[in-house]
């Protein structure tokens, strides 16, 4: 009854109220519980961010401490749920096994499905934080018919997820401190952005009170889109295709602004933010250092800035208000990290995992929390008669 709204997209309308992350799009401001993404890019690390977003405070070094002990003791993954990566092709693309892993763990851990029982979503909260790393580690392994190792708990997380991606049973693996430095970074660039397809997708899901495996694993799916975090492998693809081609960049981009088979500059533009990204700002002033350190693709980042350098001063995208977004730069990094084309999208999984728990569990203790159930505008037939025979 009353008005509909018409607002495909989503463009104006606010589905909820949330205190977790602030964004200001005109103004370039991204702050999560209200700290800074600047401030905590250069502090805090992805388990404090972790803990910041789901539980709305900086941890005390002891709550920081007991946070992730109680996620190294959840890292083991049972072990018929490593039989599961067996039954995928060994070139299926690891975002659909992570997805389908994670709705598997319902299956699992039946004893923390209560969206409404504190302590099951606490132990829901810890077994997801520590076997999503794990399971995609397992997936990338499974794709390059590698052994999967089993966690080692003396670990964090960020360390245990670089072991188990390119550590091998036959020898010890050296953690590169540089490389733990650098992911952990993009990870606390990841870890929330309000409203966004996947954690409007977690929201939605869950708010049927559908258990947070299978709210999580419907925001991967989310996730997985060109147009969401599948842009950061859309990036990579796009550089290397006009590498391979000897394309010039300002050709690329006459492709780009004639909207040529609907070519778009991957990693370029945002709903939100109209004037910069924050998190790209970051990303490319540690690009340059960290691919220097561990030895990126230079041809690569240089055809990527030059797509930048264009597109700023070009027309189409100053009206359209199209700046690089997190995705543009991050794909070259993980590349020098050693993490192939198809795991990128599963890196942002990782890092968006905190903010998706977040999100969810703060939907489920808002009072004002309805079933979502967007109304339509029927454009079908009107009524009509089922011919008699
Ligand atoms: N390259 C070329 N043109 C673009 C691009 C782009 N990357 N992005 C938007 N436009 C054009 C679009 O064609 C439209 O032009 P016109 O007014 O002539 O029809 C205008 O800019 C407005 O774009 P829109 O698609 O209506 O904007 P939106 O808010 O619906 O979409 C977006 C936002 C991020 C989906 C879009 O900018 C896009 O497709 N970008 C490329 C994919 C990408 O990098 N996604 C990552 C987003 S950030 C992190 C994440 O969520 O993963």
């Amino acid at each position: 009854t009353g008005q509909v709204t018409y607002d495909p997209g989503f463009m104006n309308t606010a589905a909820t109220s949330s205190a977790i992350t602030y964004i200001d799009g005109d103004a370039g401001i991204l702050r999560y519980r209200g700290y800074p993404i600047e401030e905590l890019a250069k502090h805090s690390s992805f388990l404090e961010v972790s803990y910041l977003l789901i539980y709305g405070n900086l941890p005390t070094p002891e709550e920081l401490t007991g946070f992730d002990g109680r996620i190294r003791r959840h890292t083991l993954l049972h072990e018929e749920l490593k039989g599961f990566f067996g039954g995928f092709p060994r070139d299926a693309h690891p975002m659909p096994v992570l997805s389908s892993a994670v709705s598997a763990l319902s299956t699992f851990y039946q004893d923390s499905l209560d969206p409404f029982d504190d302590e099951q979503v606490e132990l829901s909260t810890f077994r997801l934080m520590a076997k999503l790393p794990v399971i995609a580690a397992y997936a990338h392994k499974k794709s390059i018919g590698q052994p999967m190792l089993y966690p080692d708990n003396s670990m964090n997380l960020v360390e245990n997820f670089l072991r188990l991606s390119f550590g091998l049973p036959a020898e010890p693996y050296d953690l590169d401190p540089m490389m733990v430095k650098a992911l952990d970074l993009l990870l606390i660039l990841h870890a929330d952005h309000e409203q966004n397809c996947s954690t409007s997708t977690v929201r939605l899901v869950g708010s049927s009170n559908a258990n947070m495996f299978a709210s999580v694993s419907a925001g991967i799916n989310a996730l997985f889109g060109p147009l969401h975090g599948g842009a950061n492998e859309a990036v990579l693809n796009m550089l290397r295709d006009i590498q391979t081609k000897g394309m010039q960049p300002e050709d690329f981009m006459e492709k780009v602004k004639n909207k040529e088979d609907g070519v778009k500059l991957m990693g370029f533009g945002h709903r939100v933010y109209k004037n910069y990204d924050p998190r790209a700002k970051i990303v490319k002033a540690t690009a340059h250092d960290i691919l220097n350190k561990l030895g990126g693709n230079d041809e690569l980042l240089d055809i990527a800035m030059r797509l930048e350098e264009k597109a700023l001063a070009d027309d189409y995208f100053i009206e359209r208000k199209l700046y690089p977004n997190v995705d543009f730069y991050t794909g070259l990094i993980y590349k020098a990290m050693g993490f192939p084309e198809k795991m990128f999208t599963v890196l942002f999984a990782i890092g968006r995992l905190p903010g998706w728990i977040a999100q969810w569990r703060e939907m489920m203790q808002d009072p004002q929390t309805k079933i979502g159930r967007p109304r339509q505008l029927y454009t079908g037939e009107g009524e009509r008669h089922y011919p008699a025979s």
